[in-house]
């Protein structure tokens, strides 16, 4: 087996490569004078079983593009199997159409995925189950539920409720509150049409004199998120703990939540986090043990 990286991640490629004992697949790669992406793959592959990582988040069409270019090579260099993993896969939010003109993007990348000839994606807390359905070939959804939970069981659980900041969120936050065996607070968000911020609306539940802990799967410009966090504490939540899988952190996420009553936010690493944007309240948890036991189940005995 030999595992490859792209550009996006590469410290959780080493993290997994570590964690599976597996060599590391060395690629040069290039960029050309017209923005074009190329690679040269120096270790052989032939007849191996090879695992390509890369995720989604910052540079997100170039990664693309270059995690495509690698499964292509692989094929046509006779890899015995390809898998990709993806720890946090681009374009997943849209999965369906809001209006009859859409595209569905996820969709589209499942097939690019497929068409390059993946045999089988490893990704993380996909955005909805739906996605699963878009790949002909097996898909493992990894779960970071219990990982979080790990963190989560040091503070107060008996005075503990779980958070959704969206109905969509419904199903993660009674995973969560399966697993801590508290209650879930469900809030409904309103997006205005062609919005990137939101407004949130609604809560089902009580959060007064509780520790809340919101959940999701993505932050990105953290509009959610703060408007969960604000009317939850406005309704008299004692303290705000945060736990998100995918941390793209876009534009003045960090301040914001710096400036917030947020008073930790757990996120895992599917994302690189550049230096600029880590900060006291966040704390990062790994999650390459958890894809490297993935990687070990899929094909007995590689
Ligand atoms: C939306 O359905 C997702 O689950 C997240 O709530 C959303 O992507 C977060 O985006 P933002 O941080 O920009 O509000």
């Amino acid at each position: 087996m030999l595992l490859f990286s792209g550009t996006s991640n590469p410290k959780l490629a080493e993290s997994i490569a570590d964690e599976v004992s597996a060599r590391f697949g060395k690629i040069e790669h290039l960029r050309f004078s017209d923005g074009e992406i190329g690679m040269r793959i120096t270790d052989s592959f032939l007849r191996k079983h090879v695992y390509a990582v890369q995720s989604g988040g910052d540079n997100v069409n170039d990664s693309l593009i270059e995690l495509l270019l690698m499964i292509d090579a692989f094929r046509r260099g006779a890899a015995k199997s390809v898998t990709a993993v993806i720890p946090y896969l681009p374009y997943s939010r849209k999965e369906k159409k809001d209006t009859r003109q859409d595209p569905i993007s996820g969709k589209l990348v499942a097939n690019l995925l497929q068409t390059a000839g993946i045999d089988a994606l490893i990704s993380v807390d996909l955005h909805s189950d739906a996605i699963e359905g878009f790949f002909d070939v097996p898909v493992v959804n990894i779960s970071p539920v219990a990982l979080f939970a790990r963190h989560l069981r040091k503070i107060d659980l008996a005075n503990t409720v779980i958070v959704t900041p969206d109905m969509g969120g419904a199903k993660r936050a009674r995973s969560f509150a399966r697993e801590l065996e508290v209650p879930v607070v469900i809030l409904e968000k309103i997006r205005p049409h062609n919005s990137p911020e939101t407004e949130v609306m609604t809560m089902i539940g009580d959060v007064s004199s509780k520790e809340a802990v919101i959940v999701d799967d993505i932050i990105s410009t953290g509009g959610t998120l703060i408007n969960a966090a604000e009317l939850i504490r406005e309704r008299g939540a004692k303290k705000i703990h945060v736990c998100i899988t995918h941390p793209l952190l876009c534009d003045n996420a960090v301040a914001r939540i710096e400036a917030s009553s947020i008073d930790t936010l757990f996120v895992t690493d599917t994302v690189a986090i550049p230096k600029e944007k880590l900060s006291k309240k966040i704390k990062v948890i790994s999650i390459a043990s958890l894809i490297a036991t993935e990687i070990q189940n899929l094909i007995p005995g590689n």
